[in-house]
């Protein structure tokens, strides 16, 4: 009985050492010590030994055991790390590749300066109000007191869509809604896209931005509007800025001007920037004509008001010394990159 264990642990030891892999380990350990194994069978038959055969078999069937419990448990453990060694090259990972690059976005300069008008105006008590860009031809023209020979009314001047509706040629009409629904005190700016058949050069573009102010209250003067712009003027282009009005003409305003202010490059001297004038235009404003409020439903006896409108690409390309217009739209990073 003892050459039968000694041979059986020979025979399954050699067995164990050749396994490939866990499962064929553990099938044979099942085969072996498992409760129908063949060791396990050499034990149950020691009863029929006799009682100085039994401690001595008894003793080596319990070393052939443990030495196979050891050697599967070792196996087990080599198989394991093999098959981690595997896996792990499989799954290299190589640290020198460079990396992939995140580019983070920023707000198009002509958000930014948005941003800082809301901040501005807002910071004075305006609210901001939006409109569509797709308006009807009444807000964009007649109630703003447009007559219908006015030549920005012109078929090859703005894009129509029947003979109701347009792309909004200004941010005007956002006046005109707000009267509509809102009662005075008014005082609203409105950012937004406007839309003229221009073809683009450099200072033109068919698309471009507008921000359109509005004030309607009781003894609302010229002086009220001068002082706004004055105020926003200092805050927008720099302190010391001045501004000056040039009397001009607007359908929905009485009297109109135009507005400039000191080059804030060269202070007013004359240079490249302003060409030689020391004033740079910035935007159209006035008092808001009587017809524009009756048309929106406010007695011009009872209120009055002033609005004003800018050109805020401009207002972008001054600011940044952007010469010309098109960049801003054609999102090239390396132009944005910059702002
Ligand atoms: N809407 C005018 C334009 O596009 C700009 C403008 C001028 C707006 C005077 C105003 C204003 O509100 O009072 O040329």
């Amino acid at each position: 009985m003892k050459e039968k264990l000694l041979a059986l642990k020979e025979e399954l030891a050699s067995s164990i050492k050749g396994c490939v892999s866990i499962e064929e380990v553990e099938s044979i350990r099942i085969n072996a010590l498992g409760k129908k194994g063949e060791i396990t069978a050499v034990l149950k038959g020691m009863k029929d030994l006799s009682d100085e055969e039994r401690p001595l078999i008894g003793k080596i069937a319990n070393e052939v055991r443990e030495e196979l419990e050891e050697l599967i448990s070792a196996k087990k453990g080599e198989l394991k790390n093999a098959e981690k060694l595997v896996k792990l090259s499989a799954e290299t990972l190589d640290v020198t590749m460079p990396s992939k690059q995140i580019r983070i976005g920023r707000r198009h300069p002509i958000t930014q300066v948005f941003d800082e008008l809301k901040y501005i105006f807002t910071g004075m008590g305006f609210k901001v109000a939006e409109g569509p860009e797709i308006e009807t031809v009444h807000n964009n023209f007649d109630a703003l007191n447009a007559p219908k020979n006015h030549p920005s009314r012109d078929m090859s001047d703005t894009f129509y869509f029947d003979e109701n509706m347009l792309l909004r040629t200004q941010t005007s009409p956002v006046q005109v809604r707000t009267m509509q629904v809102m009662k005075p005190p008014i005082r609203i700016i409105s950012p937004g896209r406007c839309f003229r058949s221009d073809t683009p050069d450099a200072t033109h573009s068919p698309m471009f931005h507008q921000l359109e102010g509005l004030v309607v209250d009781k003894n609302v003067t010229m002086a009220e509007l001068k002082g706004t712009l004055q105020a926003f003027a200092e805050l927008f282009f720099g302190p010391g800025t001045k501004i000056k009005f040039r009397p001009h003409n607007f359908p929905f305003t009485e009297p109109s001007a135009e507005v400039d202010v000191t080059c804030f490059k060269c202070g007013g001297k004359g240079c490249s920037m302003c060409k030689g004038e020391g004033w740079i235009e910035i935007l159209g404003a006035g008092m808001v004509h009587p017809n524009v409020l009756r048309n929106c439903g406010i007695d011009p006896e009872e209120y009055s008001g002033f609005a004003f409108g800018m050109g805020v690409d401009r207002a972008t390309m001054l600011k940044y010394e952007i010469d010309d217009i098109r960049l801003l739209f054609e999102n090239d990073m390396r132009f944005l990159n910059q702002f």
